[in-house]
């Protein structure tokens, strides 16, 4: 527990971070930017909006964008941030093999603060204070927290806000396993709501509302529907939704710890933004906003600093066949840890079409530095000795790349409970000589590195460039 005089402290220290931070000169990080373009549309036009996904700390992300022009840029913004549940996260890794599967839970994020309280409040109020800077004067913030810290973040966010510019404190109630003999089983998260000023969007959405007995009441002027259940009538949303979770047999789960569903956020983004609008999602996790707002032709922005929910968003995003997006990642600080080695790449021509024509041999890496759970490492050791491309998730290429920032027109994931195809032939329209082909390749641990390739004179033998 945390006093008011404390909250008032972290209030006043966490004000004259973010304003130190505002006034710092700037140092982009961002040397690694990827285009992804899950359509295969590998046209880069200039005006054109590009999503983007940051995969670092969003104090740096957030102070990125208001560099860039981004202060009051952002029509919603959303955020589910680790809730102070004192727990260690993880997202589940299938590894598929000869015999099956096996399911590995592998580190995602941590929700454990070793100054406590006091530490995780000041983590957000900071962050909450450069919020405020992105939001637009139409612009909506959605909070989400649960009953551990939601009484705290109320007060802040009504110091940072206004309480004037408080809207709605969401309920959003659940079923899930799990009761208590000691006291009321607790099912329901919190999210709070708060807008810059007074103009802000709110398109009201509607949910159905039955009819006492189920019955139709037939009073004049008011449309009736009826389902599998009886009769009602459609009202505007109110405060308590009851949407379900992401379930263990849910279609959208991505077997990431704490997955939102996409209900959820779909009444949010269509409630607070148009479909011009920018949203922004600063702790995306498995990446349900960006997903979501894709889907609703809105334009988005995430960041994240876990490995895990930069290559879960990664595959959703391609899954969903989003528009294109840009996945950015500081410089390379980490040394590699895995190669991908490979049997064959060449082009050759089939029936008068140039082809790309690459086949995987094996991925060499150094077990001992992943960071795996005891019990899991000598299994995981057995899989990728039988079959080490069974630890590949994901390859994106770039058949025509220019240098920085690759645009990986084509990729490959691991799905439907199997591995990643050892072959893979591409169309390419047009050769050059000197032409240079990049693959990115990340493995299941979210660990990533590239080749790059480019072609020779014969235009058949590529060569090696790093
Ligand atoms: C509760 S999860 C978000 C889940 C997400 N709403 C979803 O539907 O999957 C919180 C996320 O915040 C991320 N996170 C925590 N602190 C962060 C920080 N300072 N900067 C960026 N991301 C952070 C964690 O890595 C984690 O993925």
């Amino acid at each position: 527990m945390v006093t008011i005089e404390k909250l008032a402290e972290i209030l006043a220290t966490s004000s004259k971070e973010a304003e130190k931070l505002l006034i710092e000169p700037y140092v982009d990080v961002f040397f690694q930017r990827e285009r992804i373009s899950p359509k295969g549309d590998g046209i880069i036009s200039n005006n054109s909006w590009i999503n983007q996904f940051y995969q670092e700390d969003n104090l740096i992300v957030m102070k990125k964008l208001l560099e860039e022009g981004y202060m009051g840029k952002i029509d919603l913004i959303y955020i589910d941030p680790p809730f102070f549940t004192k727990t260690k996260y993880n997202s589940k890794v299938f590894l598929y093999h000869e015999e099956g599967e096996d399911i590995i839970e592998y580190f995602a994020y941590d929700d454990t603060w070793e100054d406590g309280l006091s530490s995780y409040l000041k983590m957000l109020c900071t962050r909450l204070f450069l919020m405020k800077e992105l939001l637009s004067n139409k612009g909506t913030i959605y909070v989400h927290l649960d009953y551990r810290t939601v009484h705290y973040v109320k007060i802040i966010m009504d110091q940072i806000f206004g309480g004037e510019n408080f809207l709605n404190e969401i309920i959003w109630a659940y079923k899930s396993g799990g009761v208590s003999k000691r006291y009321y089983s607790r099912k329901h998260d919190n999210i709070l709501v708060y807008t810059k000023g007074k103009n802000y969007i709110f398109n009201p959405q509607k949910e159905k509302s039955y009819n006492r007995g189920f019955k139709p009441y037939g009073f004049k002027g008011v449309k009736e529907y009826k389902d599998e259940l009886g009769w009602y009538t459609l009202v505007n949303l109110k405060d308590v939704w009851q949407i379900d979770m992401v379930g263990r047999t849910s279609k959208e789960r991505v077997g990431y710890d704490t997955q939102k569903p996409e209900k959820l956020l779909e009444r949010i983004i269509l409630t607070s933004s148009s479909e011009d609008s920018l949203v922004a999602d600063f702790f995306a996790g498995s990446g349900t906003t960006g997903v979501v707002a894709d889907r609703l032709n809105r334009k988005w922005i995430m960041a994240d600093m876990g490995a895990q929910s930069s290559l879960t968003t990664v595959k959703r995003l391609v899954e969903n066949n989003s528009t294109p997006f840009y996945i950015y990642k500081p410089n390379i600080r980490e040394e590699k840890v895995g190669k991908l080695c490979l049997k064959r790449i060449g082009i050759e021509k089939n029936k008068g079409i140039n082809g790309l024509h690459i086949e995987l041999d094996r991925y060499e890496v150094d077990l001992s530095k992943i960071n795996i759970k005891d019990k899991d490492r000598e299994r995981i050791n057995e899989i990728w000795t039988k079959n080490s491309l069974s630890l590949l998730d994901f390859i994106g290429i770039d058949t025509d790349y220019k240098g920085n920032s690759p645009n990986l027109r084509w990729q490959y994931y691991r799905n439907n409970k199997r591995n990643l195809d050892s072959i893979i032939n591409i169309k390419i329209d047009e050769i050059k000589e000197g032409q240079k082909i990049f693959i990115r390749y990340v493995d299941v641990f979210g660990n990533d590195n590239f080749m790059i390739y480019k072609i020779g004179n014969d235009k058949t033998i590529l060569n090696v460039l790093n």
